[in-house]
């Protein structure tokens, strides 16, 4: 007797050919799998990397309004084999994106992995109006598992004009094993991000328990600089939505920050400290002293010098380094 089990995710990923976990049609797609094949909005081909890396989401071009909410969920996938060819089969984290109230046409995002630009996904909308809409997602698959576990920023910009929205979130992308449906209360980590668009207000969002984990209470805390600097219990009932809002006004006060949630409350075994804890990434507010570095090389060979260039990058962009370069100018004939 074999038992053959093909997800029919899977046959989508053998459908297009690309593998491991590239869903996301490469062609014209709509909006999400529930809307008609020849619906009113599209979504456009992928972006080429080259092309998505140089977006940018922060020209004062128009005015600025409220055009619809986005809002960022966590969910694990269907099991589906790890690796080519592999009978080995095991659930991933998706990311999906629900947007409601629109009322925007166009709008375009770019989810970006903090440490590897080569990882950038963006994609645009068009949504037409003869149709109306209000609610729509986006939820094809673009993961590799090496993405759990790493901080992202999502970046979108939605136009109705003359108006425009412009929106940053950063969060760490969980690990399946801490949301799934059926795992115990033990194992569970919120999913967490946070809005810096209005910087120096910070608000931080996290999705909540599934219902059968009956949580009605969470505690959220802002650390500055490692240290606490502010901690509530968010008692339910909650309304329907499946995510909680905190909003934190930093005043401006330079410092690294980040949020932390955990249960309690429900739980004696929450209560005691065992339950686990999501933790934002950093977000840095106003300006702060970096440590500086300083590189000192020699010229020898032009692959060597990219290496050296490409480091002091990375200590900057990433390490929150001053890296400074020097040449040593060592005749080496
Ligand atoms: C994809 O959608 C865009 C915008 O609606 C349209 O201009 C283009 O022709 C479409 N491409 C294909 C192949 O359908
Ligand atoms: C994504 O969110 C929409 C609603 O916002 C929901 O209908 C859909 O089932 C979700 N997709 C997944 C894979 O969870
Ligand atoms: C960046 O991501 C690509 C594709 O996932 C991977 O091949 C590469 O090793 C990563 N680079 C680093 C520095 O992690
Ligand atoms: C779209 O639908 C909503 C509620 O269903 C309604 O209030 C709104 O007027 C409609 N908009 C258009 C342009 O038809
Ligand atoms: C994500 O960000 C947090 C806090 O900024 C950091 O501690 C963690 O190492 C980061 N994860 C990765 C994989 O870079
Ligand atoms: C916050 O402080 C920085 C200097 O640390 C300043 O450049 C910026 O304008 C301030 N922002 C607001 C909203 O006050």
């Amino acid at each position: 007797f074999i038992f053959c089990f093909i997800p029919s995710l899977v046959f989508r990923e053998i459908m297009f050919g690309v593998f491991p976990f590239y869903v996301c049609p490469t062609d014209n797609m709509t909006c999400n799998s529930k809307l008609a094949v020849k619906s009113d909005c599209v979504i456009l081909p992928s972006v080429p990397p080259s092309e998505c890396e140089s977006w940018t989401f922060d020209t004062n071009s128009a005015p600025s309004r409220y055009l619809g909410s986005v809002r960022l969920e966590a969910y694990t996938t269907e099991l589906i084999p790890s690796s080519d060819f592999s009978s080995d089969f095991r659930m991933y984290t998706g990311m999906n994106l629900s947007f409601s109230d629109i009322t925007w046409s166009y709008m375009r995002f770019r989810y970006k992995q903090m440490k590897n630009r080569s990882n950038d996904l963006c994609r645009e909308f068009h949504m037409y109006k003869s149709e109306n809409y209000s609610d729509s997602f986006f939820d094809c698959w673009w993961i590799f598992h090496t993405f759990e576990g790493t901080n992202f920023t999502l970046e979108y910009e939605a136009v109705g004009l003359p108006w425009i929205e412009r929106r940053k979130y950063i969060f760490q992308i969980p690990h399946p094993i801490n949301i799934a449906n059926d795992i115990g209360i033990e194992d569970w980590i919120p999913f967490i991000y946070v809005d810096v668009t209005e910087v120096p207000v910070l608000t931080a969002r996290w999705q909540r328990a599934p219902s059968h984990m009956s949580v009605r209470s969470y505690r959220i805390r802002v650390f500055k600089d490692g240290a606490s600097v502010e901690s509530s219990i968010w008692r339910g009932p909650f309304e329907e939505e499946h995510e909680q809002l905190y909003i934190y006004d930093t005043n401006n006060v330079s410092g690294i920050y980040h949020f932390e949630v955990t249960v309690e409350g429900d739980y004696k075994y929450c209560d005691a400290g065992l339950c686990r804890t999501a933790r934002s990434p950093d977000i840095i507010v106003g300006r702060i002293k970096l440590p500086i570095v300083l590189v000192v090389y020699t010229p020898s060979r032009s692959s060597h010098v990219e290496a050296v260039v490409a480091l002091v990058e990375y200590l900057r962009n990433y390490c929150a380094v001053e890296a400074l370069l020097d040449r040593l100018d060592i005749d080496s004939r």
